[in-house]
């Protein structure tokens, strides 16, 4: 089966948890507009993809922490797109959750789907409790405070901000789940996994700056120049187009590098480059 549908199968099978009856219908189908269709899926793939290059010796485990993970991220997004933090009316090429439904519908959808994620690790501990344990541990360090996403956002509520620390909790925490639990799903150590994790996540914070300031909404399927907007610090702000692109191409170079010796690693350094590839925005910004 292609990664693709094997990660999108798994998604569905745990959305399918939190769904089923008696949930009530608005909830119910909220939390299906919330993850699905998807967007890039690009934790959930690295995830897989690092369990694959680690031998993937209990399938089960790897899905059940490609889609908790993924259901963490979408509800973030659901979370990150109310009005009371940046108010955004397009997510994915539709309108947002709090649009299409309601606000305490959106509200209600990313609590569910947090606990919806830390459920579907329970059930997987039926096959090894020990592997499953590690997972929810990873998962909600990087999901909380100090050191998840939940940080992250909070890093927005302050007037003195420590860059690296938010960029590394809001963008970077949930690629080092990523990395780290794919390991640990095969039943690897976790802590030689953090470095890729953090590269990678690193990158995307860049490549996403630089879609945010080259993109029109169209093309990125949200709104776009949101961090000239509201003033965020930003690696165009700071680099420039071109510095910006350098420093992506860079800090790939060193994840590449930084990828632990396993059976799998050449593929691996393979799908790092691919996503790099498709991390890298193409359109030269006017003048630049
Ligand atoms: C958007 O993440 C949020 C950030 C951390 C910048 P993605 O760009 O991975 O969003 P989807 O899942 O592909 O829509
Ligand atoms: C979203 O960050 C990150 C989280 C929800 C943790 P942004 O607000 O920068 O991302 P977009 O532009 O809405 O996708
Ligand atoms: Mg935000
Ligand atoms: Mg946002």
């Amino acid at each position: 089966m292609p990664l693709s549908s094997r990660i999108e199968s798994a998604i569905n099978a745990a959305i399918q948890i939190g769904e089923a009856r008696p949930a009530p219908p608005k909830l119910a189908s909220a939390l299906r507009y919330g993850v699905t269709p998807g967007g890039a899926r690009i934790r959930p793939t690295i995830l897989t993809s690092v369990a694959l290059a680690c031998g993937d010796d209990r399938p089960g485990m790897t899905d059940a922490a490609a889609a908790a993970l993924e259901l963490v991220h979408c509800a973030s997004l659901v979370h990150d797109d109310l009005p009371c933090f940046d108010n955004a009316d397009t997510r994915r090429g539709k309108k947002t959750v709090h649009l299409a439904y309601s606000e305490p519908l959106a509200v209600l959808t990313g609590d569910s789907l947090i606990v919806l994620a830390f459920d579907v690790l329970a059930r997987a501990g039926v096959e090894d409790p020990a592997r499953a344990l590690e997972l929810v541990k990873i998962l909600s360090t990087r999901t909380g405070s100090p050191y998840g996403i939940c940080a992250g956002q909070g890093w927005e509520s302050e007037t003195d901000v420590n860059l690296s620390a938010y960029h590394q909790a809001k963008t970077g925490a949930l690629f080092i789940a990523a990395t780290q639990m794919g390991a640990v799903a095969a039943g690897q150590e976790a802590e030689p996994w953090f470095e890729l994790g953090a590269r990678i996540g690193e990158a995307f914070q860049v490549a996403d700056d630089l879609r945010d300031a080259l993109y029109d909404a169209e093309t990125l399927g949200k709104p776009a120049g949101q961090d000239e907007l509201n003033a965020r610090p930003n690696a165009v702000t700071e680099l420039g187009v071109q510095g910006a692109v350098t420093r992506l191409k860079d800090i790939l170079g060193g994840a590449i590098a930084s990828i632990p010796s396993c059976p799998g690693e050449a593929s691996l350094a393979k799908m790092v480059q691919m996503t790099a590839q498709k991390l890298t925005p193409v359109a030269p910004v006017p003048g630049e």
